[in-house]
Formats: C-alpha cells, sequence, structure tokens
C-alpha cells in the first residue's frame, strides 16, 4: 500500500512517514508547499497523479487562541481541507484516515469520553475540527476519524509541550503550569503505528487514541522536568487556567481509548521521548520503531 500523507512537516506527519518507513511502506510525505489541502484542484490532481493506496491527513490549524480572533484559517484548514479530501478519497475509492481532536468536546464530563459520546466543542478550533470530521464522515465512505490529544514528541512541530518545557526551563527560574485541565499526553512515535495498524484493516469508524492515564499540565510538566534531570533548577509553581488568557480549553478531556489501546502509559512515553532527544535519536521506541 502506498501512503499518502498531508501536512508531512508536522509532528504527527513527520512520525507517520517514519512509521511508514519501519514497515516498508511506500508513502508520498508532502508538506504544506507540496500539497495545501486547501485548494481543492491541487488535491484532486495530487492524489490523481500518485494514485496513493491511502491517504492520512496530518495538516491541521491548532492555533486555538487565533481560530477565535479569526475562524477563517481555522475553517479553510480544519474543515474545507479535509472535506476536498474526503472527495478525492471518494473519487479514487480510497481510505482516508482524518486526524481529529479530544476539543470536540467541552470537558464538562468527569469520566473519559467514549466513541459515542455527542461531541460539543467549547471553542472555534474546536468547531472547526468537528465541521473537518463531519465532513470526512459525510464525503468519503472508507474513512477512519482518529481523535488524538495532548501530542507531543514531533521533530518538525511547533506544539510539542515537550520541547516548549526544555525551552522555557533554560531560561526561566520559575514556571506556573495550569493545574486544573486534565487530558492525556499521546507520543506520536506511539500513536503513529496504530493509525497504520488501522489503515491496514476495514474497520472504518471513528477512533480514540491516546497513552494510557491521563494528568494536568503541572504534572506532565513536573514529569518533563524530572525525567529531564532539571527538577532542582527550576521552581514549578501551580496554576489555573482562569489566569491565562485566550480561548476556553475543555478542563477535563480525557478519551476512552476502546477498542483501541496503546500499552505505553503518558509517563514512560515522556520520558523515551526526552531520553532519546538528549541521545539524538529519531524514534524514541529504538530501532525499527519497535514498541516495547
Ligand atoms: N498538537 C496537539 O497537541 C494536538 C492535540 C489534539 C489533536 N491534534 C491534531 O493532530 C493532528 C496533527 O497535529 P500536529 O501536532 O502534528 O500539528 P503540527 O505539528 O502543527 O502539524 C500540522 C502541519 O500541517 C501543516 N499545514 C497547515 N495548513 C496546511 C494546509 N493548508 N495544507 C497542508 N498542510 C498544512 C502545517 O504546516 P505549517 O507549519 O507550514 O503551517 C504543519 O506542518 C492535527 O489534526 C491536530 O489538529 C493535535
Amino acid at each position: 500500500m502506498k501512503v499518502l500523507i498531508t501536512g508531512a512537516a508536522g509532528q504527527l506527519g513527520g512520525a507517520v512517514d517514519a512509521a511508514c518507513g519501519a514497515r516498508g511502506l511506500e508513502r508520498v510525505a508532502l508538506s504544506r508547499p507540496e500539497l495545501d489541502i486547501t485548494d481543492q484542484a491541487r488535491v484532486e490532481a495530487t492524489i490523481a497523479a500518485h494514485a496513493p493506496g491511502a491517504v492520512v491527513n496530518c495538516a491541521a490549524y491548532n492555533d486555538v487562541d487565533g481560530s477565535e480572533r479569526d475562524m477563517g484559517p481555522a475553517i479553510a484548514i480544519n474543515a474545507l481541507g479535509p472535506r476536498n479530501l474526503a472527495v478525492a478519497c471518494r473519487r479514487a475509492d480510497i481510505p482516508l484516515l482524518h486526524v481529529s481532536t479530544d476539543y470536540v468536546f467541552d470537558g464538562q464530563a468527569e469520566r473519559p469520553y467514549t466513541i459515542a459520546t455527542p461531541p460539543v466543542p467549547l471553542n472555534r478550533y474546536g468547531e472547526s475540527k468537528l465541521l473537518g470530521e463531519r465532513y470526512v464522515e459525510q464525503f468519503s465512505p472508507r474513512h477512519f476519524v482518529v481523535r488524538v490529544s495532548w501530542l507531543f514528541g514531533g521533530s518538525g512541530g511547533k506544539h510539542c509541550f515537550v520541547s516548549k518545557m526544555l525551552t522555557w526551563a533554560s531560561t526561566r527560574e520559575t514556571l506556573r503550569m495550569v493545574d486544573d485541565h486534565v487530558a492525556a499526553p499521546t507520543s506520536v512515535h506511539d500513536a503513529a503505528p496504530m493509525l497504520l495498524d488501522l489503515l491496514e484493516g476495514e474497520a472504518y469508524g471513528t477512533y480514540h487514541v491516546t497513552n494510557q492515564g491521563a494528568c494536568s499540565r503541572y504534572e506532565w510538566a513536573a514529569e518533563i522536568l524530572e525525567a529531564a534531570g532539571l527538577s532542582d533548577k527550576v521552581r514549578l509553581e501551580r496554576a489555573r487556567r482562569a489566569e491565562f488568557p485566550g480561548a476556553a480549553r475543555p478542563a477535563y478531556s480525557v478519551l476512552d481509548t476502546a477498542p483501541l489501546s496503546l500499552r505505553v502509559g503518558w509517563r514512560e512515553a515522556t520520558r523515551r521521548v526526552i531520553a532519546s532527544a538528549a541521545s539524538g535519536a529519531s524514534d524514541p521506541r529504538g530501532p525499527g520503531g519497535a514498541a516495547g
């Protein structure tokens, strides 16, 4: 199977590219300049030219606060882009795996959101991602919609919390981290192989993929500092979400991953990413990407 990856310069896109390589799958990894998914004619022409056996959409506009101020880019990239891919995949009769987010939920729950829970987004980013899900479901019969949360570990991304924490820790004496926002950190190196597992079958539908367990940003930050040997160098303080400006975020967006399960917990995944960054390895799961 030849896999066409959009948004391939991003965190997850790069990891899906690497996971295809580890499995010996032929792939076409396209960054934004190579394929802008908002350009419907180019989407059609690119899929016709490469004739992939499946498409994985990792392209997205992830600026949550920016989406609140101006929803235009979010609608274009998170909703109309996936629609363009869905229409082209239907025409080519190939599966489309589209990546979505825990932010389609409002965060009011007290137990993990299942794939059967009706989504109710709290902010405009979430609304745009939900519209993208709906378009994919509507226009591509052979679809997978995979929601992930708090992605980290990718080399190309601007949104990796672990990288940001390490940078902040080297420049600041005190860090204040939100303690009333809980979700499941998810390593792109663990999620990407699971996306390929899905693509290898025909069990189409909606899925949740995260590392096991859940934590607040404060707990995650503490784990990162500990794993990086920086706990003594930086003072970590608890903060409340309401202290910071910007779009509302779901307070609790833990995803119930049934029927799937990533065996690796978020703490172990975090430590692997930090250890591999220190050693210069590209995939923290080791040679060939074999999960432990
Ligand atoms: N990061 C998280 O914590 C998180 C949490 C939940 C869900 N997700 C979802 O997971 C998926 C992957 O996220 P990620 O963290 O890998 O994001 P990322 O690192 O920001 O990568 C997204 C990529 O999409 C590209 N892109 C933007 N607009 C595009 C367009 N019009 N056409 C083609 N490519 C375009 C970006 O390029 P530029 O950089 O040049 O704009 C970037 O390389 C997304 O669907 C995201 O919504 C992410």
